[in-house]
C-alpha cells in the first residue's frame, strides 16, 4: 500500500474519526474505512459498490469520463491494433510486455496445455444437447479441480502458475467442445501449429469430413475480440472471483464462479441479449418504438449493450469493436447487414436523445460484438462463452494479485439489518390467522 496522503475527518454522534486518505497513480483518492466499525461502531452502506474500492490493484484502469481503458498502463486501442491475445495475457499476468524470448516461452507453455483430460469428454455427454453452453463451461471448469490435483494448492506459487497456464490453455478447448456438443458434431482436438485464435476457430468449425483452412481475417478479428474482453477492473464477475478466492477455494472453482456471474444479462450475457434485441427491432423504422420503451420507467426493457457503471463516455472497446465489425463484414462480402444497420442507426438516434445523453448512456462492449460473432458463424448462445474465454486471463490475473496481497483476508461484508428483532417461538396452535 502507498503511504497516506491526507486525513479525512468523519464526525457523527459524539465521535470524530481521522481516516487515512490514499492517492492512486490514476483515478480518485480513497478513504480507508477499515477502522470505522472498531473505532466508530458503524458500517458504511453502499449496495452495488457504487462508491467502494474493494482492493488495491495494478492490473487495469478505466477512466470512465475520458472513455479510456489501460491494461498495465497500455491503452486498449493500441493493444488491439499492435499486440495479440497471448502477449496481452502475459502483460496482464506478469505486469510488463514480454521480451521476444519470454513471449515464445509463454506461448509454448500455453500451447502444450491445450488438450483436456480425455475422461472429461464424459462430462459433456451428461448434458442435454440444448443445454446453454454457459451451463456446460461453468460445470466443466469447476470439474477441472477433480482432474488436476497437482495444481489445487493456492499457497504453492508453482501450483498457482500451472493452474493459470492450464485454464488459459484449456478454456478455448472446453468452449469449442461445448459448441460442438450443441450441434451434434465430433469434438476437434487442438493443434500445436496454430495460434490461439486460429486453434479456437478450427476446434469450433472444422469437421472430420474435410480440411479446414482458418480464414486469417476471422482469426485476426477473433484474437482482437479476445484482447478487448480480457480484463476490466473490479467488475461483477472479477469481484466474484476475488471473493471466492479469498476463502482459499481452488483456482478452478474460483474461475467457475466468475463464469457463472458473467452469465447474467446485465453483465456478460448482454452481448447475447443485445443481438437478440437488434434482431427483434428488425428494421430502422421500429427503432423509435424501442427507444420509447427504454425510456419508459414502467417498462423493464433496457437497450442491451448500452450503459455502463464506469464509462460515462464511449466504451473504448465498443469503438474498436464497431470498426472491426465494419472491416470483418466488408472483408467477408457481407454488405448491408440489416442488424449492423439497425445497430448503427440505434446508436445514432440514442446519442441524440436527451434521455441517453443526460444519463451518459453509450454503447458498451456488448453492443457490436455479437454482430461480428454472428458473421463468423457463431450462434448467439456462444457469445457469452466467448466473453468468458477471453476474461479467464483477467480473472486469473486478479486472483493471483489478490493471493499475493499481504493484507488479503476473507471477504465478508456486513449489512443494514431491518428485519424482525428478537422474538420468542410461538407454537402452531397459538398462532393467529
Ligand atoms: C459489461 O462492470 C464492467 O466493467 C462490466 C463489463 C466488463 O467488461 O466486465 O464492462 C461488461 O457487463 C457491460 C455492460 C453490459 N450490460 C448491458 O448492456 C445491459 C444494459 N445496461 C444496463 O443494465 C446498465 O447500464 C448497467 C447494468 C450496465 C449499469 O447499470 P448501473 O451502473 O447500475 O446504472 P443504473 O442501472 O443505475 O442506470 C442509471 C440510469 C437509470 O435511470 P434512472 O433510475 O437514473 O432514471 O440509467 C438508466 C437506468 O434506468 N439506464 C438505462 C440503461 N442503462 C441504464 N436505460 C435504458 N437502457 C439502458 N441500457
Amino acid at each position: 500500500m502507498p503511504e497516506p496522503t491526507g486525513t479525512a475527518k468523519l464526525s457523527f454522534a459524539d465521535k470524530t474519526l481521522d481516516l487515512p486518505i490514499y492517492s492512486p497513480t490514476a483515478g480518485p483518492d480513497v478513504i480507508d474505512i477499515t477502522t470505522l466499525y472498531r473505532d466508530g461502531g458503524v458500517f458504511t452502506f453502499d449496495p452495488g459498490y457504487t462508491s467502494t474500492a474493494s482492493c488495491e490493484s495494478k492490473i487495469t484502469f478505466i477512466d470512465g469520463d475520458k472513455g479510456e481503458l489501460l491494461y498495465r498502463g497500455y491503452p486498449i486501442d493500441q493493444l488491439a491494433e499492435k499486440s495479440h491475445f497471448l502477449e496481452v495475457c502475459y502483460l496482464l499476468l506478469y505486469g510488463d510486455l514480454p521480451t521476444a524470448h519470454a513471449l515464445e516461452d509463454f506461448e509454448a507453455r500455453v500451447t502444450n496445455h491445450t488438450m483436456v483430460h480425455e475422461q472429461m469428454i464424459s462430462f459433456f455427454k451428461g448434458f442435454r444437447r440444448d443445454a446453454h453452453p454457459m451451463a456446460i463451461i461453468t460445470g466443466v471448469m469447476g470439474a477441472m479441480s477433480a482432474f488436476y490435483h497437482d495444481s489445487l494448492d493456492i499457497n504453492d506459487p508453482e501450483q498457482r502458475e500451472i493452474a493459470a497456464i492450464r485454464m488459459i490453455a484449456k478454456i478455448p478447448t472446453i468452449t469449442a467442445m461445448a459448441y460442438k456438443y450443441s450441434v451434434g458434431q465430433p469434438f476437434v482436438y487442438p493443434r500445436n501449429d496454430l495460434d490461439y485464435a486460429s486453434n479456437f476457430l478450427r476446434m469450433c468449425f472444422a469437421v472430420p469430413a474435410e480440411e479446414y483452412e482458418v480464414n486469417p481475417i476471422l482469426s485476426r478479428a477473433m484474437d482482437r475480440i479476445f484482447t478487448l474482453h480480457a480484463d476490466h477492473e473490479q467488475n461483477a464477475s472479477t469481484s466474484t472471483v476475488r471473493l471466492a478466492g479469498s476463502s482459499g477455494a481452488n483456482p478452478f472453482a474460483c474461475i467457475a464462479a466468475g463464469i457463472a456471474c458473467l452469465w447474467g444479462p446485465a453483465h456478460g450475457g448482454a452481448n447475447e441479449a443485445a443481438l437478440s434485441m437488434l434482431r427483434e427491432i428488425g428494421s430502422v423504422d421500429r427503432i423509435p418504438e424501442y427507444i420509447a420503451r427504454a425510456k419508459d420507467k414502467s417498462d423493464p426493457f433496457r437497450l442491451m449493450g448500452f450503459g455502463h457503471r464506469v464509462y460515462k463516455n464511449f466504451d473504448p472497446r465498443a469503438k474498436v469493436m464497431k470498426q472491426s465489425a465494419d472491416e470483418v463484414l466488408e472483408l467477408l462480402g457481407i454488405h448491408d447487414n440489416p442488424t449492423l444497420q439497425v445497430a448503427k442507426e440505434l446508436e445514432k438516434i440514442a446519442l441524440e436523445d436527451d434521455y441517453f445523453v443526460s444519463k451518459k448512456l453509450y454503447p458498451n462492449i456488448d453492443f457490436y460484438s455479437g454482430i461480428i460473432l454472428e458473421a463468423m458463424g457463431f450462434p448467439t448462445a456462444m457469445f457469452t462463452p466467448i466473453f468468458a474465454l477471453s476474461r479467464t486471463v483477467g480473472w486469473i490475473s486478479q486472483w493471483k494479485e489478490m493471493l499475493g496481497d499481504p493484507t488479503q483476508k476473507i471477504g465478508r461484508p456486513r449489512q443494514l439489518y431491518t428485519g424482525a428483532t428478537r422474538r420468542d417461538y410461538v407454537d402452531v396452535e397459538d398462532r393467529e390467522g
